[in-house]
């Protein structure tokens, strides 16, 4: 088969279409619903193969196909999935039925209507192992510290050091997701420039990584921020991502690996909270503590002629233990800090605040403090503070 005839597209398009007892997992009809409207496309030919999968509240359509990423016609075909799915969640009372279709009217693309988007276009190798990572309950920058240790960190990678197909590096694309621009990081010689950046994951996201040594595509995140989009709250931004194993790239095994520690990040209850990420199993894939703690669900597939063929449920296994039972002494640990920060989000990146009703309450009970031109306040402003760490270390 020629390059030409071996391009295949992976696209994962997620939404929150409503779920049962609270945001907590996806209701099996609403599976059911749009599994029928996939099949229905396999059997026209639009899609080579699929699979509908939930993790938490968050209802999952992974899908193969030859339209390329940002196809109207695949985007199509998941906005009427998801519409199908959240006619169901509205007959069976489901809570937030409609959650992440903010719009009635389908334009082409869902990226921007709500639903969550990872998309990868690839010359399938001879053999093309891939997995596909699903979290609920946080959002899209909490995959930058577990793309960071998989295609930059040594101490994660061995390939990075030990296999000449990989010893040159990866590149990362990086989103600043408030301002709308990108930049590309090379690793290892700008490692330093992309942790300066991606350390602040509410910002700047990781979007996707290329091997250096011939520019092809290792992995994608999907980066819509559902809140910052709808301008108001209406759930987390739960994301996904694909990455490819193997030949060339990270080892299955070098993939998994960052995830044995539980990270901290944003999302748990109403969106507002850091909080460990567990990886678990499909079986254990819904939120119920505090809403959480955050979790994350791996499959593994190969990808032959278009074909999933698959999956593996990669984080239903003993070997990920230690890393819920850590996660679980993570969670207590933050969780008896309640209101306080840091568990709580800082308000610039809370999803539900009362700060601004509270303030207006109590504006007129504020009185002037005491000696405060004199003593307590700042010689410089807030913004000059940022950009003054240089000076103060000379
Ligand atoms: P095999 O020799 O079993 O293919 O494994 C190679 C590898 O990369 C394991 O991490
Ligand atoms: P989701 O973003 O998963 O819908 O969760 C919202 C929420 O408020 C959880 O407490
Ligand atoms: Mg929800
Ligand atoms: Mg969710």
């Amino acid at each position: 088969m020629s390059a030409e005839e071996r391009k295949v597209t992976i696209s994962v398009i997620k939404a929150d279409i409503g779920s049962l007892a609270g945001h907590h997992k996806v209701h099996p009809d609403t599976m059911a619903a749009a599994s029928r409207v996939l099949a229905e496309a396999k059997r026209k030919g639009l899609i080579i193969d699929y699979f509908v999968t939930h993790v938490g509240d968050d209802l999952q359509l992974i899908m193969t196909h030859r339209k390329g990423v940002d196809s109207p016609d695949i985007h199509g075909l998941a906005w009427d999935a998801f519409k199908k799915a959240a006619e169901v969640a509205k007959e069976l009372g489901l809570y937030a039925a409609g959650q992440d279709l903010l719009s009635d009217a389908f334009s082409g693309n869902v990226r921007g209507l709500g639903p969550g988007v990872a998309e990868m276009e690839i010359v399938e190798r001879k053999s093309e192992p891939i997995v596909i990572f699903m979290a609920d309950k946080t959002e899209p920058g909490a995959f930058n510290f577990p793309m960071f240790r998989i295609f930059a960190d040594p101490f994660n990678t061995a390939g990075l050091v030990i296999d000449p197909r990989m010893h040159d590096g990866f590149k990362f694309e990086v989103l600043d997701v408030m301002e709308g621009k990108y930049v590309v990081l090379n690793t290892p010689e700008e490692m330093y420039d992309l942790l300066a950046l991606i350390g602040t994951p509410g910002r700047y996201v990781v979007k996707r990584v290329f091997r250096k040594s011939d520019n092809e595509i290792a992995a994608v995140v999907s980066v819509e921020r559902l809140n910052l989009i709808a301008g108001r709250y209406v759930g987390k931004d739960d994301p996904v991502a694909i990455v490819r194993a193997q030949s060339g790239f990270p080892a299955l095994g070098e993939i998994l690996e960052p995830f044995s520690f539980p990270h901290l990040v944003a999302g748990w209850m109403r969106g507002s909270h850091w909080g460990p990420l567990m990886p678990v199993g499909l079986k254990d894939a819904k939120c119920t503590r505090f809403d959480g703690p955050p979790r994350i669900v791996g499959l593994g597939f190969n990808i032959t002629k278009g074909r999933l063929i698959g999956p593996t449920d990669l984080f239903d296994d003993p070997a990920f233990d230690e890393a819920r039972r850590t996660a679980q002494l993570i969670a207590d640990y933050m969780r008896r800090h309640g209101p306080f920060m840091p568990h709580r989000l800082g308000p610039e990146e809370m999803e539900y605040t009362t700060l601004p009703q509270v303030l207006e309450r109590l504006k007129d009970r504020f009185k002037e403090a005491k000696d405060y031109e004199k003593y307590i306040k700042p010689k410089i402003k807030h913004s000059e503070m940022l950009s003054g760490a240089e000076e103060m270390h000379d």
